[in-house]
């Protein structure tokens, strides 16, 4: 039985990098749709699960992708939606890279610091990939700073972690003027910069004073990046007893993790791959 993998992006043309990694990761048939919505979901979901029998439904499954990280949680929850009883195959929500992109950087931080009981600081931490880095940082049982221009959002994005998370400890921090960068630093042992491309959010003087800091992640790899001093190709690099990582140096560890994630889809027509189960996947990884 061949693999089919369907590929619902949000965006106009389907991602080309989706598609590629796609193919690299094996699947024998790449079917890919752009502009999909919550709306046009259904009918593409009873093609996937109306034609083959439900003991192959195991070799297809669904991608959800696209820039636009929540249009892809809705359509990634209206494809679930569609599912019945038996009638279900895997599907994985990676838009944006978010989902590997923030385990690629947690799992990278953890082979450094043993995260629980720590404090971890994400910057940039109301987007995407920063909400999802928060997330699985508190999992893994760290306290989490995290920052955002505004404290409403902070508190608002941690509201939202805390709720799937009751055990957690975040701490939304207000990052709008950049003195406040060393006392938000104060005491971290890691430090995950996920803010858009292009802004810097930690200077060389702010990350200097930071003397319980054991780890450095900047996910932006577009000048200037997001901690002065690390560099985007930085894996592992120690810079004055920090383990430094760019944007290109998680980016290895995401591409392993997105490529395992897609094979994992194969293993059953039950798996259901977001943030969590695919930080697991890498964690498997990592043994
Ligand atoms: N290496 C990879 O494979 C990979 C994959 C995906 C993404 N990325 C990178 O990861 C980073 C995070 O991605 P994302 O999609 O989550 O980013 P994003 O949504 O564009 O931005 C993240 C946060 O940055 C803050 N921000 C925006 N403009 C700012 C400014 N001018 N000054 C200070 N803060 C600002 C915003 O928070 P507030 O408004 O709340 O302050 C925003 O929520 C990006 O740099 C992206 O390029 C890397």
């Amino acid at each position: 039985m061949k693999s089919i993998l369907i590929q619902l992006d949000t965006d106009p043309q389907p991602s080309v990098f989706d598609r590629v990694v796609a193919i690299d990761a094996g699947i024998d048939h790449l079917f890919a749709y752009g502009g999909v919505t919550p709306e046009t979901v259904e009918s593409l979901v009873h093609g996937a699960i109306f034609t083959r029998g439900v003991t192959d439904l195991s070799q297809t499954a669904i991608f959800v992708g696209g820039s636009d990280v929540m249009a892809g949680e809705r359509v990634f929850a209206a494809v679930q939606q569609a599912f019945f009883g038996p009638m279900r195959v895997s599907v994985m929500m990676d838009s944006n890279g978010s989902n590997t992109t923030a385990a690629a950087a947690v799992l990278r931080a953890r082979r450094h610091v043993s995260l629980s009981g720590t404090v971890a600081v994400v910057l940039g931490g109301t987007g995407p990939v920063g909400q999802r880095a928060a997330e699985l940082l508190a999992l893994e049982g760290a306290e989490v700073r995290l920052g955002s221009r505004s404290q409403e959002r902070a508190a608002a994005t941690c509201a939202t972690i805390s709720a799937r998370l009751p055990e957690s400890r975040l701490v939304p921090v207000s990052t709008a003027d950049p003195d406040s960068i060393p006392a938000t630093l104060a005491g971290a042992s890691t430090v995950i910069a996920a803010g858009a491309t292009g802004v810097q959010l930690v200077s060389v003087e702010a990350r200097s004073g930071a003397a319980d800091l054991q780890v450095a992640i900047d996910l932006n790899a577009v000048p200037p990046l997001g901690i002065e001093g690390v560099e985007m190709t930085d894996k592992a690099v120690d810079r004055n007893g920090v383990a430094c990582y760019g944007a290109i140096g998680v980016g290895g560890t995401k591409m392993k993790i997105h490529t395992a994630a897609l094979k994992r889809l194969f293993d059953g027509s039950e798996g259901v791959l977001d943030n969590e189960a695919i930080y697991r996947i890498g964690e498997s990884l990592e043994s």
